[in-house]
């Protein structure tokens, strides 16, 4: 493909590897990963611990560059943007959310959703961001705990605020590492079922890593990483 035609997809990876070179030698994580995703679309990544899903997954999320192959979100390469276009693309088109949530102790629930708004420069865009992050944290059922901290809350309820979050700029892709890594079964399946319900509601492109089986089995895409390949099940 020349650079004229872009893709429909809203991901889509091409021959993507990954080397980290240092002193030590060099490791290969990944070889020749192909994924095309539209918005709307669930998939699960599995694998053996080592295996490169949290590189794969700060690829695609452009926190950290190939060393090979093509990245496309939204039609766009984004390691051809400037360091300072990068991370406003990132801060737009990517959602993130983490084992550990990641929230800021300091700031309460509703000031961490609003986080990645915080360069909106118009009183109407601030006023539209918080507008919707009460919607976000009326949606997740935390409206009545936006001014608590983060210690104030339980472990499913810091994960629900930081989905919210993820969610705030309305981005193109949801990207979940190990989200229910920390919390227990009940707590763990409400969660990953927030994160497909968001999917399509949201219309994101949806991309998750988890060690578990049960809540793999929930997505309409797995893949397993293996070897530095990605084998999508059929
Ligand atoms: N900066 C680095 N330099 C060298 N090797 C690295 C670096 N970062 C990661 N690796 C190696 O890349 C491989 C993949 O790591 P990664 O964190 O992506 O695995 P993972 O599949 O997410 O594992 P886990 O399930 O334990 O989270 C590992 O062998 C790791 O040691
Ligand atoms: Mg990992």
């Amino acid at each position: 493909m020349n650079d004229g035609e872009r893709t429909l997809d809203d991901l889509h990876l091409e021959r993507v590897s990954k080397e980290y070179r240092g002193a030590a030698g060099s490791v290969s994580v990944l070889t020749d990963v192909n994924l095309r995703m539209r918005r709307g679309e669930a998939l699960a990544i599995m694998g053996p611990s080592g295996a490169g899903k949290s590189t794969l997954l700060y690829i695609i999320g452009t926190l950290d560059a190939p060393t090979g192959g093509r990245v496309q979100i939204a039609g766009e390469d984004p390691f051809r943007l400037s360091e300072h276009e990068l991370a406003a693309f990132r801060n737009r088109q990517i959602g993130f959310v983490f084992q550990d949530h990641h929230l800021l102790p300091q700031c309460t629930v509703w000031e961490n959703v609003l986080i990645p708004t915080l360069a909106c420069q118009s009183d109407a865009e601030v006023a539209a961001a918080r507008d919707r992050a009460d919607r976000l944290l009326t949606r997740v059922g935390l409206a009545q705990r936006k001014l608590h901290r983060p210690s104030e809350l339980s472990g499913g309820e810091r994960q629900r605020a930081s989905v919210c979050r993820a969610l705030i700029q309305q981005p193109r892709l949801l990207l979940a590492d190990e989200p229910t890594g920390n919390l227990d079964r009940t707590t763990a399946q409400q969660i990953g079922s927030l994160l497909l319900e968001m999917c399509v509601e949201f219309e994101t492109v949806l991309v998750t890593v988890t060690h578990s089986q049960e809540l793999a089995a929930r997505f309409p895409r797995r893949a397993e990483l293996v070897d530095g390949r990605l084998r999508e099940e059929p």
